[in-house]
């Protein structure tokens, strides 16, 4: 079933579909890092807690700056944009949180696995719009991509030497 709104953003129907649908899948996905960047920044124990409470809170602002550009861009091009929680469950791209892990040194390691498995993911997301012939969500996964990458940076810092 389509719930594809009409538009007159000139690209066709059916692409305008498979972006919306990898768009959509994003935004999801954006909803369980989230999650887990902010369960970090609650529960980081250790001698770097405050940098690491700090990082990490940085870091879901930015997850949350990207989640509302890709999920906008999904209704700008005439789609239901989001996914209710159940869908995003059902769609689950992450191993189940470590909550046994406080640990400033380990903690930080596992939101580098986290945040380079999404770089990667978004990497892929601009080919794919690109290949769909949009250069605009392509330029959009590209700008989440650069953050991505920069928060990357600041979180591998603390340990990859
Ligand atoms: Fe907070």
């Amino acid at each position: 079933m389509s719930m594809i709104q009409k538009s007159s953003v000139n690209i066709d129907e059916r692409t305008r579909e498979k972006l919306i649908v990898l768009l959509n899948s994003r935004v999801g996905f954006f909803t369980e890092l989230q999650v887990q960047t902010k369960l970090a920044h609650w529960n980081v124990r250790g001698p770097h807690f405050l940098a690491y409470h700090e990082l990490f809170d940085s870091v879901t602002n930015h997850l949350l700056e990207a989640q509302d550009l890709m999920a906008e861009r999904a209704s700008t091009l005439g789609g239901y944009a989001g996914m209710t929680l159940p869908e995003v469950m059902q769609n689950t791209l992450l191993p189940p949180w470590p909550i046994e892990i406080r640990q400033d040194s380990k903690l930080i390691r596992v939101i580098g696995e986290l945040l380079s498995k999404a770089a990667d993911l978004i990497r892929e997301d601009i080919n794919r719009a690109a290949s769909l012939g949009d250069a605009d969500t392509a330029d959009l996964f590209t700008e989440i991509s650069r953050q991505l990458d920069k928060d990357l940076w600041f979180v591998e810092a603390h340990y990859l030497v």
